[in-house]
């Protein structure tokens, strides 16, 4: 079997230069040098001993990521940024989906702890998350991201969803929109109650009467979106714009006002929420609060790693979402929904 020292002798060098480069550090390694190691490697076919290697150091250079759901795109878009940032970091990402089921994130989040993951970034679906207790008790650093776990010791990246849905909303109040209902994710989570609540501030400062607005609440997929979309425009006295609370949503939304014979913006202006790559190809393409998905997943593999490197946790870090205007709240709808911010 080739060792560690059969590579450190071919390419001139120490055993310790070669872990340095293997493990990207702690010890920086000259340009020269490391491409004298890696061609050693790839010579003599050399595959480091993981296991051995996670004992030594009790690192094995992996972190987990859990979330809800990775069909929805602003999930997958967000996985792949911290997916990107990882490699960077020389951490491998092992991703769960949890598909909101609240046994299968604490399976996943309980495997990933025994796999001996250096860190967890969790995405908490809706429920009572069980395995907190173990989690804490591991001792296995942790960022949660989107959704706040209450009384939890680990850092938290949100965001400022009360303050991105009441500039939603007071721009389609700024378009002359009076009658402004709300197609809203599930009721008991955080993004939810925050974005309901920006709307029906922006209501109020108004002097509107957000209990007269009609107002759905269910899943953030299309399918939820579809539905509601039916629900509330298909109604005597429907609104003539919608806040809605995700762009997978909001897509389901102009299929049914399709099918209702509405158009968008004119019969009905829509605002939604996450900036996901398919807002820009809508038809009209989608308004929307556009989260920081980049600066979101850079930040939250930046976080963890600074906690596996010994720093403390219990950060609470909150970035906002940014308005990009397009055509389906009455704005000009860009060619090929680019983006105007
Ligand atoms: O579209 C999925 C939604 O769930 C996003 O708005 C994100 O914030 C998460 O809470």
């Amino acid at each position: 079997m080739v060792t560690r020292r059969d590579v450190a002798r071919l390419a001139g060098t120490s055993d310790a230069v070669v872990s340095y480069v293997l493990n990207n550090g702690p010890r920086n390694v000259a340009p020269h040098t490391r491409e004298r190691v890696l061609r050693a490697i790839d010579e003599l076919g050399y595959r480091p001993n993981v296991v051995a290697r996670s004992l030594r150091t009790s690192r094995t250079h992996t972190i987990g990521l859990v979330v809800p759901d990775n069909a929805n795109p602003f999930f997958a878009e967000l996985a792949r940024e911290i997916e990107d940032v990882a490699f960077e970091h020389g951490l491998t990402l092992l991703l769960g989906n949890a598909m909101d089921d609240d046994d299968r994130e604490a399976a996943y989040v309980r495997t990933l702890i025994d796999r001996q993951v250096d860190g967890l970034i969790l995405i908490p679906a809706h429920g009572p998350h069980a395995w907190r207790s173990q989690l804490a008790a591991s001792k296995v650093p942790c960022i949660v991201l989107d959704r706040e776990l209450d009384e939890t010791p680990a850092s938290h990246l949100l965001l400022d969803n009360e303050g991105g849905a009441y500039e939603a909303t007071g721009h389609l109040l700024a378009h002359g929109q009076r009658r402004i209902g709300c197609v809203a994710g599930p009721k008991n989570i955080h993004p939810t109650v925050d974005r309901v609540a920006g709307w029906s501030r922006a209501l109020t400062e108004a002097g509107l009467d957000p209990a007269s607005m009609p107002l759905v609440h269910g899943p953030f997929g299309r399918r939820h979106g579809y539905l509601g979309g039916h629900q509330l425009l298909s109604q005597e006295g429907r609104p003539t714009a919608l806040f809605v609370t995700s762009d997978e949503q909001a897509i389901g939304v102009i299929r049914a006002a399709a099918e209702l014979g509405l158009s968008v913006p004119g019969d009905v202006a829509l605002c939604s929420f996450d900036g996901i790559a398919a807002s820009s190809y809508t038809v009209p393409a989608l308004t929307t609060m556009r989260q920081p998905i980049e600066v979101l997943g850079r930040r939250a593999v930046e976080l963890l790693a600074a906690q596996i490197g010994d720093a403390s946790g219990g950060e609470r870090v909150v970035l906002s979402a940014t308005l990009i205007r397009r055509g389906s709240c009455g704005c000009p709808d860009p060619v090929g929904g680019v983006d105007d911010a």
